[in-house]
Protein backbone atom coordinates (compact mmCIF):
# COMPACT_ATOMS: atom_id res chain seq x y z
CA UNK A 1 0.00 0.00 0.00
CA UNK A 2 0.98 3.34 -1.01
CA UNK A 3 2.37 5.17 2.53
CA UNK A 4 0.31 8.58 2.83
CA UNK A 5 1.59 12.09 2.49
CA UNK A 6 2.47 13.92 5.70
CA UNK A 7 4.10 17.08 6.59
CA UNK A 8 6.09 17.22 9.56
CA UNK A 9 6.40 19.59 12.14
CA UNK A 10 9.43 19.23 14.75
CA UNK A 11 7.76 20.47 18.21
CA UNK A 12 4.83 22.29 17.08
CA UNK A 13 4.42 25.55 18.89
CA UNK A 14 2.91 29.00 18.58
CA UNK A 15 2.27 30.34 15.13
CA UNK A 16 3.53 27.18 13.61
CA UNK A 17 -0.05 26.35 13.53
CA UNK A 18 -0.48 28.79 10.84
CA UNK A 19 1.53 26.43 8.37
CA UNK A 20 0.33 23.05 9.99
CA UNK A 21 -3.46 24.78 9.05
CA UNK A 22 -1.91 25.35 5.40
CA UNK A 23 -0.77 21.78 5.12
CA UNK A 24 -3.94 21.05 6.27
CA UNK A 25 -5.42 22.30 3.66
CA UNK A 26 -3.68 21.11 0.79
CA UNK A 27 -5.01 17.70 1.93
CA UNK A 28 -1.51 16.18 3.90
CA UNK A 29 -1.66 14.47 6.93
CA UNK A 30 0.04 16.31 9.78
CA UNK A 31 2.32 14.78 12.31
CA UNK A 32 3.87 16.59 15.03
CA UNK A 33 7.07 15.68 16.72
CA UNK A 34 6.92 16.99 20.02
CA UNK A 35 7.96 17.20 23.40
CA UNK A 36 5.57 19.90 24.70
CA UNK A 37 1.70 19.01 24.57
CA UNK A 38 -0.04 20.54 21.85
CA UNK A 39 -1.32 23.93 22.98
CA UNK A 40 -5.09 23.97 23.25
CA UNK A 41 -5.99 27.61 24.01
CA UNK A 42 -5.48 31.19 23.18
CA UNK A 43 -4.66 32.10 19.01
CA UNK A 44 -2.15 29.49 18.20
CA UNK A 45 -4.56 26.70 19.80
CA UNK A 46 -4.49 23.41 17.99
CA UNK A 47 -7.74 22.76 17.00
CA UNK A 48 -9.05 19.34 17.55
CA UNK A 49 -8.32 16.99 13.88
CA UNK A 50 -5.71 19.33 12.60
CA UNK A 51 -2.76 17.43 13.78
CA UNK A 52 -3.44 13.63 12.68
CA UNK A 53 -0.56 12.01 14.64
CA UNK A 54 1.47 13.69 17.33
CA UNK A 55 4.94 11.30 18.07
CA UNK A 56 6.00 11.95 21.48
CA UNK A 57 9.69 12.89 21.61
CA UNK A 58 11.36 12.33 24.93
CA UNK A 59 14.67 14.42 24.95
CA UNK A 60 15.68 16.09 21.43
CA UNK A 61 19.12 15.77 22.70
CA UNK A 62 19.25 12.20 22.61
CA UNK A 63 20.27 11.11 18.92
CA UNK A 64 19.31 7.47 19.69
CA UNK A 65 16.10 8.41 20.14
CA UNK A 66 15.95 11.32 17.76
CA UNK A 67 16.91 8.67 15.00
CA UNK A 68 14.80 6.40 15.47
CA UNK A 69 11.68 8.01 15.70
CA UNK A 70 13.12 9.95 12.13
CA UNK A 71 13.52 6.12 10.62
CA UNK A 72 10.09 4.97 12.12
CA UNK A 73 8.11 8.59 10.74
CA UNK A 74 10.07 7.91 7.05
CA UNK A 75 8.86 4.18 6.74
CA UNK A 76 4.97 5.07 7.63
CA UNK A 77 4.97 8.18 5.35
CA UNK A 78 5.78 10.15 2.24
CA UNK A 79 7.17 12.90 4.01
CA UNK A 80 6.28 15.81 1.56
CA UNK A 81 7.54 19.00 3.49
CA UNK A 82 8.67 19.94 6.96
CA UNK A 83 8.33 22.86 9.43
CA UNK A 84 10.41 24.00 12.89
CA UNK A 85 11.68 27.15 14.36
CA UNK A 86 13.42 25.27 17.38
CA UNK A 87 16.71 25.33 17.46
CA UNK A 88 17.63 21.87 18.87
CA UNK A 89 15.22 20.21 16.27
CA UNK A 90 16.93 21.58 13.58
CA UNK A 91 19.50 18.96 12.64
CA UNK A 92 16.89 16.38 12.80
CA UNK A 93 14.42 18.35 10.36
CA UNK A 94 17.31 18.66 7.91
CA UNK A 95 18.00 14.47 8.13
CA UNK A 96 14.22 13.73 7.68
CA UNK A 97 14.56 15.87 4.62
CA UNK A 98 17.51 14.22 3.54
CA UNK A 99 15.74 11.14 3.65
CA UNK A 100 12.98 12.24 2.00
CA UNK A 101 14.74 13.53 -0.94
CA UNK A 102 13.31 17.46 -0.08
CA UNK A 103 15.37 19.74 -0.70
CA UNK A 104 17.31 20.96 2.76
CA UNK A 105 20.74 22.97 4.58
CA UNK A 106 22.64 19.69 4.90
CA UNK A 107 23.27 17.74 8.54
CA UNK A 108 26.74 18.83 8.57
CA UNK A 109 25.51 23.25 7.50
CA UNK A 110 22.64 23.10 10.37
CA UNK A 111 25.13 21.72 13.11
CA UNK A 112 27.95 23.94 12.14
CA UNK A 113 25.55 27.13 11.80
CA UNK A 114 24.42 26.51 15.28
CA UNK A 115 27.35 26.23 16.72
CA UNK A 116 28.27 30.21 17.09
CA UNK A 117 31.57 29.33 18.13
CA UNK A 118 32.38 27.66 14.41
CA UNK A 119 30.04 30.47 12.69
CA UNK A 120 32.43 33.79 14.16
CA UNK A 121 35.81 31.73 13.35
CA UNK A 122 34.82 31.16 9.52
CA UNK A 123 33.40 34.49 9.30
CA UNK A 124 35.96 36.29 10.77
CA UNK A 125 38.69 33.97 8.72
CA UNK A 126 36.61 35.19 5.88
CA UNK A 127 36.76 38.65 6.56
CA UNK A 128 33.12 38.64 6.60
CA UNK A 129 33.17 39.92 10.64
CA UNK A 130 35.16 41.76 12.54
CA UNK A 131 34.93 40.37 15.65
CA UNK A 132 37.37 38.32 17.60
CA UNK A 133 36.37 34.95 19.56
CA UNK A 134 37.87 32.25 22.01
CA UNK A 135 36.37 29.29 23.32
CA UNK A 136 35.56 30.04 26.94
CA UNK A 137 38.28 27.58 28.09
CA UNK A 138 41.20 29.55 26.17
CA UNK A 139 39.68 33.09 27.86
CA UNK A 140 39.98 31.28 31.56
CA UNK A 141 43.41 31.30 30.62
CA UNK A 142 43.90 34.69 29.92
CA UNK A 143 46.15 36.60 32.44
CA UNK A 144 44.97 40.27 30.97
CA UNK A 145 42.25 41.36 29.09
CA UNK A 146 43.90 40.10 25.27
CA UNK A 147 40.53 42.05 23.35
CA UNK A 148 40.37 45.90 22.58
CA UNK A 149 37.43 45.85 23.19
CA UNK A 150 34.26 44.77 25.45
CA UNK A 151 33.26 40.77 24.83
CA UNK A 152 29.97 39.27 24.98
CA UNK A 153 29.91 35.49 26.96
CA UNK A 154 27.23 33.12 25.51
CA UNK A 155 26.43 29.33 24.66
CA UNK A 156 27.91 27.83 21.90
CA UNK A 157 24.48 26.37 21.02
CA UNK A 158 22.67 29.25 22.44
CA UNK A 159 18.70 30.10 21.94
CA UNK A 160 15.88 32.65 23.34
CA UNK A 161 19.03 34.55 24.15
CA UNK A 162 19.29 32.81 27.54
CA UNK A 163 22.57 32.76 29.58
CA UNK A 164 24.13 35.91 27.34
CA UNK A 165 26.58 38.11 29.95
CA UNK A 166 28.73 41.21 28.21
CA UNK A 167 32.12 41.38 29.85
CA UNK A 168 35.12 43.73 29.53
CA UNK A 169 37.72 42.27 32.52
CA UNK A 170 39.18 39.17 33.57
CA UNK A 171 37.10 39.71 36.44
CA UNK A 172 33.87 40.27 35.09
CA UNK A 173 34.64 36.88 32.79
CA UNK A 174 34.89 34.86 35.92
CA UNK A 175 31.87 36.54 37.30
CA UNK A 176 29.53 35.75 34.10
CA UNK A 177 30.82 32.24 34.57
CA UNK A 178 29.70 31.96 37.88
CA UNK A 179 26.44 33.31 36.98
CA UNK A 180 25.96 30.79 34.62
CA UNK A 181 26.36 27.95 36.55
CA UNK A 182 23.84 29.82 39.28
CA UNK A 183 21.26 31.05 37.17
CA UNK A 184 18.23 28.61 36.16
CA UNK A 185 17.26 28.32 32.76
CA UNK A 186 13.33 27.65 33.49
CA UNK A 187 11.67 26.16 29.76
CA UNK A 188 13.16 22.44 29.80
CA UNK A 189 13.86 22.47 26.34
CA UNK A 190 15.98 25.23 26.36
CA UNK A 191 17.91 24.55 29.34
CA UNK A 192 18.46 20.89 27.26
CA UNK A 193 19.49 22.20 24.19
CA UNK A 194 21.96 24.73 25.69
CA UNK A 195 23.81 22.25 28.61
CA UNK A 196 23.71 19.12 25.91
CA UNK A 197 26.99 20.59 24.04
CA UNK A 198 27.96 22.87 27.43
CA UNK A 199 30.31 25.35 25.25
CA UNK A 200 30.47 29.02 25.64
CA UNK A 201 32.24 30.98 23.28
CA UNK A 202 33.77 34.78 24.26
CA UNK A 203 32.97 37.33 21.40
CA UNK A 204 33.63 40.96 21.06
CA UNK A 205 31.04 42.82 21.23
CA UNK A 206 29.46 45.08 18.28
CA UNK A 207 28.32 48.25 18.13
CA UNK A 208 24.84 49.85 16.75
CA UNK A 209 21.65 49.43 16.04
CA UNK A 210 20.70 45.59 16.19
CA UNK A 211 17.62 44.62 13.67
CA UNK A 212 17.08 41.30 12.00
CA UNK A 213 16.78 39.85 8.46
CA UNK A 214 13.95 37.63 7.15
CA UNK A 215 14.76 35.19 4.61
CA UNK A 216 13.52 32.41 2.60
CA UNK A 217 15.84 30.20 1.17
CA UNK A 218 14.77 27.73 -2.31
CA UNK A 219 17.56 25.66 -3.29
CA UNK A 220 20.47 28.37 -2.71
CA UNK A 221 18.80 31.34 -3.72
CA UNK A 222 18.37 33.74 -0.89
CA UNK A 223 14.85 35.34 -1.48
CA UNK A 224 14.99 38.67 0.91
CA UNK A 225 11.39 38.86 2.64
CA UNK A 226 11.95 41.63 5.33
CA UNK A 227 13.78 43.67 7.56
CA UNK A 228 12.06 43.83 11.16
CA UNK A 229 13.29 46.57 13.65
CA UNK A 230 13.13 45.97 17.83
CA UNK A 231 11.67 47.50 20.40
CA UNK A 232 13.48 46.94 23.90
CA UNK A 233 12.53 47.67 27.30
CA UNK A 234 13.68 51.61 28.04
CA UNK A 235 15.25 50.49 31.36
CA UNK A 236 17.37 47.02 30.01
CA UNK A 237 17.91 47.03 26.72
CA UNK A 238 18.57 43.11 26.45
CA UNK A 239 14.93 42.99 26.98
CA UNK A 240 13.19 42.25 23.43
CA UNK A 241 9.49 43.94 23.83
CA UNK A 242 8.69 44.26 20.41
CA UNK A 243 8.99 44.11 16.75
CA UNK A 244 8.40 45.93 13.39
CA UNK A 245 8.10 44.47 10.37
CA UNK A 246 8.64 45.83 7.10
CA UNK A 247 11.21 48.16 8.56
CA UNK A 248 12.88 50.54 5.79
CA UNK A 249 16.17 51.42 6.63
CA UNK A 250 18.71 53.56 5.06
CA UNK A 251 21.42 50.96 4.81
CA UNK A 252 18.89 48.42 3.30
CA UNK A 253 21.21 47.66 0.34
CA UNK A 254 24.75 46.71 2.47
CA UNK A 255 22.56 44.99 5.22
CA UNK A 256 20.66 42.85 2.32
CA UNK A 257 24.42 42.10 0.74
CA UNK A 258 26.11 40.84 3.86
CA UNK A 259 23.66 39.14 4.82
CA UNK A 260 24.02 37.06 1.68
CA UNK A 261 27.15 36.75 1.65
CA UNK A 262 26.90 35.15 5.40
CA UNK A 263 24.20 32.65 3.83
CA UNK A 264 26.45 31.77 1.17
CA UNK A 265 29.29 31.04 3.19
CA UNK A 266 27.69 28.68 5.70
CA UNK A 267 25.99 26.72 2.94
CA UNK A 268 22.48 27.66 3.81
CA UNK A 269 20.57 25.38 1.07
CA UNK A 270 17.31 25.57 2.36
CA UNK A 271 14.62 27.24 4.28
CA UNK A 272 13.44 30.10 5.78
CA UNK A 273 15.96 32.57 7.73
CA UNK A 274 16.18 34.62 10.75
CA UNK A 275 19.51 37.03 11.05
CA UNK A 276 20.50 39.04 13.66
CA UNK A 277 22.75 42.01 12.22
CA UNK A 278 24.33 44.86 13.93
CA UNK A 279 24.36 48.21 11.83
CA UNK A 280 26.54 51.11 12.75
CA UNK A 281 26.02 54.94 11.25
CA UNK A 282 28.23 54.21 8.71
CA UNK A 283 26.70 51.11 7.68
CA UNK A 284 29.21 48.78 8.32
CA UNK A 285 26.77 45.11 9.28
CA UNK A 286 27.84 42.59 11.52
CA UNK A 287 26.56 39.28 12.23
CA UNK A 288 25.51 38.71 15.83
CA UNK A 289 22.97 35.60 15.31
CA UNK A 290 22.48 33.39 12.40
CA UNK A 291 19.11 31.37 13.06
CA UNK A 292 18.15 28.72 10.29
CA UNK A 293 14.85 28.67 10.88
CA UNK A 294 12.11 31.17 10.21
CA UNK A 295 11.00 34.18 12.94
CA UNK A 296 9.26 33.08 16.03
CA UNK A 297 6.96 34.64 18.21
CA UNK A 298 3.65 35.71 16.22
CA UNK A 299 6.17 36.55 13.19
CA UNK A 300 3.81 34.49 10.47
CA UNK A 301 0.87 36.39 11.79
CA UNK A 302 2.34 39.68 11.73
CA UNK A 303 4.30 39.19 8.41
CA UNK A 304 0.90 38.02 6.63
CA UNK A 305 -0.99 41.17 8.31
CA UNK A 306 1.69 43.54 7.03
CA UNK A 307 2.09 42.26 3.47
CA UNK A 308 -1.84 41.64 3.31
CA UNK A 309 -0.92 38.02 2.32
CA UNK A 310 -1.67 34.47 4.16
CA UNK A 311 2.40 33.69 4.91
CA UNK A 312 1.33 30.47 5.91
CA UNK A 313 1.35 29.35 2.10
CA UNK A 314 4.89 30.32 2.02
CA UNK A 315 6.13 29.06 5.07
CA UNK A 316 4.48 25.82 3.77
CA UNK A 317 5.66 25.98 0.13
CA UNK A 318 9.32 26.10 1.53
CA UNK A 319 8.74 23.34 4.01
CA UNK A 320 7.68 20.99 0.59
CA UNK A 321 10.46 22.82 -1.67
CA UNK A 322 8.25 24.48 -3.73
CA UNK A 323 9.29 28.13 -4.65
CA UNK A 324 7.40 30.45 -3.04
CA UNK A 325 6.17 33.75 -4.47
CA UNK A 326 7.87 36.72 -2.75
CA UNK A 327 6.65 39.29 -4.73
CA UNK A 328 4.67 40.89 -1.80
CA UNK A 329 8.07 41.72 -0.50
CA UNK A 330 8.57 44.03 -2.92
CA UNK A 331 5.04 45.66 -3.46
CA UNK A 332 3.88 48.67 -1.07
CA UNK A 333 2.78 47.34 2.03
CA UNK A 334 1.19 48.21 4.97
CA UNK A 335 3.18 47.53 8.90
CA UNK A 336 3.00 45.34 11.80
CA UNK A 337 4.17 45.54 15.25
CA UNK A 338 4.18 42.57 17.38
CA UNK A 339 4.46 43.36 21.37
CA UNK A 340 5.39 41.73 23.99
CA UNK A 341 4.47 43.01 27.49
CA UNK A 342 5.79 42.77 31.00
CA UNK A 343 3.61 42.74 34.21
CA UNK A 344 4.21 46.13 36.28
CA UNK A 345 6.01 46.52 39.24
CA UNK A 346 5.77 44.93 42.42
CA UNK A 347 3.02 42.11 40.67
CA UNK A 348 3.43 38.73 42.47
CA UNK A 349 0.80 36.66 40.71
CA UNK A 350 -0.80 36.31 37.32
CA UNK A 351 -4.60 36.21 37.14
CA UNK A 352 -5.73 37.81 33.84
CA UNK A 353 -5.00 39.86 30.96
CA UNK A 354 -7.02 41.29 28.21
CA UNK A 355 -6.22 42.75 25.61
CA UNK A 356 -7.58 45.75 23.02
CA UNK A 357 -9.60 44.41 20.88
CA UNK A 358 -8.56 45.36 17.63
CA UNK A 359 -5.30 43.60 18.88
CA UNK A 360 -4.04 40.39 16.04
CA UNK A 361 -3.48 37.23 17.73
CA UNK A 362 -3.57 38.30 21.55
CA UNK A 363 -2.11 35.58 24.23
CA UNK A 364 -1.34 35.32 27.56
CA UNK A 365 2.23 34.07 28.02
CA UNK A 366 1.43 32.92 31.82
CA UNK A 367 -1.23 31.20 33.16
CA UNK A 368 -3.63 32.45 35.84
CA UNK A 369 -2.71 31.41 39.66
CA UNK A 370 1.56 31.45 38.06
CA UNK A 371 3.65 33.34 40.14
CA UNK A 372 5.20 36.23 38.65
CA UNK A 373 9.43 36.63 40.11
CA UNK A 374 8.96 40.45 40.73
CA UNK A 375 11.84 40.87 38.32
CA UNK A 376 10.86 42.74 34.14
CA UNK A 377 13.40 39.60 32.71
CA UNK A 378 12.93 38.26 29.41
CA UNK A 379 11.13 35.36 30.88
CA UNK A 380 8.80 37.08 32.88
CA UNK A 381 6.29 38.39 29.62
CA UNK A 382 2.45 38.05 30.77
CA UNK A 383 1.48 38.20 26.87
CA UNK A 384 1.83 39.47 23.53
CA UNK A 385 -0.24 41.20 20.60
CA UNK A 386 -0.20 42.24 17.17
CA UNK A 387 -1.35 45.21 15.70
CA UNK A 388 -1.24 46.91 12.43
CA UNK A 389 -1.23 50.28 10.23
CA UNK A 390 -1.14 51.51 6.86
CA UNK A 391 2.39 53.57 7.58
CA UNK A 392 5.04 52.54 9.39
CA UNK A 393 4.09 55.39 11.78
CA UNK A 394 0.45 54.12 11.83
CA UNK A 395 1.87 50.94 13.46
CA UNK A 396 3.77 52.17 16.05
CA UNK A 397 1.47 54.63 17.40
CA UNK A 398 -0.99 51.88 17.49
CA UNK A 399 1.60 49.39 19.33
CA UNK A 400 2.78 51.62 21.85
CA UNK A 401 -1.09 53.06 22.62
CA UNK A 402 -2.46 49.69 22.89
CA UNK A 403 0.59 48.77 25.19
CA UNK A 404 -0.81 51.25 27.70
CA UNK A 405 -4.81 49.73 27.09
CA UNK A 406 -3.87 45.97 28.03
CA UNK A 407 -5.66 45.20 31.21
CA UNK A 408 -3.69 43.40 33.79
CA UNK A 409 -5.45 41.61 37.01
CA UNK A 410 -7.84 44.11 36.52
CA UNK A 411 -6.05 47.25 35.66
CA UNK A 412 -4.93 49.10 32.59
CA UNK A 413 -1.16 48.89 32.43
CA UNK A 414 -0.64 52.60 31.28
CA UNK A 415 2.15 53.80 31.92
CA UNK A 416 4.05 51.78 34.31
CA UNK A 417 8.27 51.42 34.11
CA UNK A 418 8.14 48.08 33.08
CA UNK A 419 6.15 49.25 29.99
CA UNK A 420 8.17 52.00 28.78
CA UNK A 421 9.97 51.19 25.55
CA UNK A 422 13.24 52.02 23.54
CA UNK A 423 13.73 51.41 19.89
CA UNK A 424 15.77 52.20 17.11
CA UNK A 425 15.83 55.47 15.13
CA UNK A 426 13.76 54.22 12.38
CA UNK A 427 11.01 52.43 13.94
CA UNK A 428 7.87 54.50 13.50
CA UNK A 429 9.56 56.47 10.42
CA UNK A 430 8.17 56.52 7.12
CA UNK A 431 11.00 55.98 4.93
CA UNK A 432 11.12 54.89 1.50
CA UNK A 433 10.84 51.60 0.46
CA UNK A 434 13.94 50.38 -0.68
CA UNK A 435 12.18 48.80 -3.91
CA UNK A 436 11.90 51.40 -6.48
CA UNK A 437 9.60 49.34 -8.63
CA UNK A 438 7.07 49.51 -5.88
CA UNK A 439 3.30 49.39 -7.06
CA UNK A 440 4.29 48.71 -10.84
CA UNK A 441 2.51 45.11 -11.69
CA UNK A 442 5.26 43.99 -13.73
N1 LIG B 1 28.91 39.94 19.63
C1 LIG B 1 27.86 40.59 20.12
N2 LIG B 1 27.87 41.94 20.19
C2 LIG B 1 26.82 42.61 20.70
N3 LIG B 1 25.71 42.02 21.19
C3 LIG B 1 25.65 40.68 21.16
C4 LIG B 1 26.70 39.89 20.63
N4 LIG B 1 26.34 38.60 20.75
C5 LIG B 1 25.12 38.58 21.31
N5 LIG B 1 24.69 39.82 21.58
C6 LIG B 1 23.41 40.21 22.21
O1 LIG B 1 22.90 39.09 22.91
C7 LIG B 1 21.67 38.64 22.32
C8 LIG B 1 21.61 37.12 22.34
O2 LIG B 1 22.68 36.58 21.59
P1 LIG B 1 22.37 35.55 20.40
O3 LIG B 1 23.65 35.16 19.78
O4 LIG B 1 21.34 36.13 19.53
O5 LIG B 1 21.80 34.31 21.23
P2 LIG B 1 20.50 33.39 21.01
O6 LIG B 1 20.89 32.32 20.04
O7 LIG B 1 20.25 32.88 22.37
O8 LIG B 1 19.41 34.25 20.47
C9 LIG B 1 21.66 39.25 20.93
O9 LIG B 1 20.35 39.42 20.44
C10 LIG B 1 22.36 40.57 21.17
O10 LIG B 1 21.46 41.50 21.79
MG1 LIG C 1 19.42 35.54 18.95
Amino acid sequence: MARQQAFVLFELMNAMVVTAREAKARGHRVVALNHDPLRDSGPFAVADGLVDEVVHVESWADQAEVDSVLKDVASRYEVVGTHSVFEATLPAQAALRTAAGLPTTSVADVRRVLDKARVRAKLYAEGLSTLKSVPLDVALGWTRWEFDRAAVLKPVNGTGSALCFEVSTTAELHDAVARVHSVHVVNPLMREYIFANGGFVLEEKAEGELLSVESMVHRGHVGFVALTGRYVLAADPVVEQGTQIPYHHPHHDAIVARTEAVHRSLGIHHGGTHVEVMVDDDGTVELIDFNPRSAGFGSPVATGAAFGIDYGKVLTDIGCGIEPDLSFARRDSGFAVEMVVLPPPGATEFRSIEFPSHCLAPRATKSPGERLTGRADQLDAIGMFIVTGATASQAHEAGLAARREVVFNGARLGDNPNNSVAYSTFIGQDLPSPFPTRNSDG
